[in-house]
């Protein structure tokens, strides 16, 4: 049945389904649709986070949004011949998507309306929820709305764990006139992604939890510091910034309160360093990016000195949703002191990459095995990275530990930013371990001694070690640099770089073993070790 109402197609703008050739598929679509008697829109939306599924068409239906994917530009004549408008039988047909299982049982809260919305669509934001939290915390005393962020439990998404409100109520007690609230959006670990999804897929929330900050804290401006190999998170942001100032949600008097507040976009210029806190400030203000000492925190003396409150993107994009639905409903999410879900980002050898929100405490291996269906390759899992760069290896052994921040600082790990990286048995851990000293090597400010040149050092033992040169005795030095590092260095670069070595040695240690020991170690690991295919 012909009918005049354009159909809807959604093909995702994210920059992770761009990459895989989403710009050409809509451009197909809109082309092959033009032939054709019913009138198309496509609508460029976020991201589901089903990266093995990129682009993934979705068509809007009155059973639901009907996906495809993975869909190529050579695939769109096919689908259209085979009813995609209607939502019709095709071997890329992948149902509806709000109910595939991978889906449907993640439970959805900060990226609740990512992939569902065109990102830059004011009329979509407003008509899923979007600026009801804002509304709330306008009508709330400061301190209420302070107290309703640490009610809810929200932790610094960003590593640290550290509580949102707690940070928020000292700069709010300052009495300086000038604050400042900045967005960590550096994210450099190794696998996250998040918060650029964030970014590309709904930039108000971000916008709105800034604002609801700024409310809170008593200030004016702020600055989103985003990594500039990010560029479509730039674009896209300057363009909501721009959208948001249009309709008074930035600005003076926002939606008609006393609330001024304005919002810069600042882009990095690629060192890991900068996603410190200390650092991106020095950044921000415009000096090179070296970790300052602390105190005084910036919670005190932060951007030009003044009051400030630096929050990750995702601890900043899910305030609306707190203040929208109440702490209790957020608190009640989640296990012990890790309250609410977490964004787990699934990447390295593995099946079925992407996101999965869900409460925190669930495990390691229902994240790896049920939602990332195993490695890509087949092999079997040896080891997860979790936390970036800085983060523990895990041995599958450890896989049925809870994830939550207190149950991974007892194992000697931590969660990080939620970034998840798998690797299958042909792995070389000591090759790992070294990369690790490589990484913060490159990395290091160069502020202390212990970071700048013990990173050094530590490619150099490792190297004795793997060569077979007194094993035992530059294994105990490796310890013993490690020490020094973990209780010497000014920051958290040098501090923890250790984990993952320390990790790696104590799990993995026939890795190191002299070349040809180790060698033969790994053939035996992994010969006739290919497993069916888990996907
Ligand atoms: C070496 C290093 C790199 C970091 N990179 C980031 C980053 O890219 N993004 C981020 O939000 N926090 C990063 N952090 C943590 C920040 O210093 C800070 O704790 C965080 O931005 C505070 O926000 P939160 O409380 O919302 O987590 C990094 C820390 C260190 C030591
Ligand atoms: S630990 Fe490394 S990155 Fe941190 S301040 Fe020292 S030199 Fe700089």
């Amino acid at each position: 049945m012909a009918s005049n109402s354009p159909v809807t197609v959604y093909v995702p703008r994210d920059s992770a389904a761009r990459s895989v050739g989403a710009d050409a598929v809509a451009d197909a679509l809109r082309q092959a649709a033009a032939g054709r008697d019913r009138p198309v829109e496509v609508v460029r939306n976020g991201s589901r986070g089903m990266l093995w599924l990129e682009p993934l068409v979705e068509v809007a239906t009155p059973a639901g949004r009907v996906g495809y994917g993975p869909v190529a530009p050579s695939d769109v004549e096919g689908l259209l011949s085979a009813g995609l408008l209607d939502g019709g039988d095709h071997p890329l047909r992948r149902g509806v998507v709000d109910e595939l299982p991978w889906l449907a049982r993640q439970k959805r809260v900060t990226f609740a309306r990512i992939g569902i919305t065109d990102p830059l669509s004011t009329d979509d934001y407003l008509c899923h929820g979007g600026l009801a939290g804002l509304r709330r915390a306008l009508e709330l005393p400061r301190a209420e709305v302070i107290a309703e962020v640490t009610e809810s439990g929200l932790r610094g998404r960003g590593g640290a764990g550290f509580p949102a409100g707690v940070k928020w109520k000292t700069v709010s007690e300052c009495s300086d006139e000038l604050k400042f609230v900045c967005c960590n959006a550096d994210e450099g670990d190794s696998g996250t992604f998040a918060d650029r999804m964030v970014m590309e897929g709904d930039p108000f929330m971000l916008i709105e939890g800034m604002t609801i900050a700024a409310h809170a804290v008593g200030a004016r401006e702020g600055y989103v510091y985003i990594r500039s190999e990010y560029p479509d998170a730039v674009a896209t942001m300057r363009a909501a910034i721009d959208i948001a100032r249009g309709n008074n949600w930035l600005g003076e008097r926002i939606l008609g309160s006393d609330l001024t507040f304005d919002l810069h976009i600042r882009v990095g210029a690629g060192a890991y360093i900068c996603g410190e806190e200390t650092s991106m400030l020095e950044s921000l203000e415009g000096k090179r990016g070296m970790v300052r000492s602390k105190p005084p925190i910036p919670a005190l003396e932060g951007l030009f000195g003044k009051p400030t409150v630096v929050n990750n993107v995702l601890t900043l994009a899910t305030v609306p949703v707190i203040m929208a639905r109440g702490a209790k409903a957020y608190q009640e999410l989640g296990v012990q002191r890790s309250r609410g879900t977490q964004v787990f980002q699934l990447g390295g050898n593995i099946a079925r990459g992407g996101i999965v929100e869900t409460a925190f405490g669930v495990t390691l291996r229902e994240l790896v095995e049920d939602y990332g269906g195993g490695t890509l390759s087949g092999r079997p899992v040896r080891t997860v990275q979790v936390g970036g760069p800085l983060g523990a290896y895990l041995p599958a052994s450890m896989f049925d530990l809870p994830m939550d921040y207190e149950a991974f600082a007892e194992a000697g790990a931590m969660l990080g930013h939620g970034g998840v990286v798998v690797f299958d048995d042909t792995v070389d851990m000591a090759a790992q371990a070294r990369f690790a000293m490589e990484f913060c090597a490159a990395e290091s400010c160069g502020k202390c001694t212990p970071c700048r040149v013990g990173s050094v050092r530590g490619v150099e033992v490792i190297d004795r070690i793997v060569a077979g040169e007194d094993r035992d005795g530059n294994l105990a030095l490796l310890e013993d640099l490690c020490e020094l590092m973990t209780d010497g260095s000014l920051c958290a670069m040098g501090g923890l770089t250790p984990m993952p070595v320390r990790s790696a040695i104590t799990h993995f240690s026939d890795d190191f073993l002299a070349r040809d020991a180790h060698a033969a170690a790994r053939t035996a690991r992994t010969s006739g070790a290919r497993t069916e295919d888990t996907a």
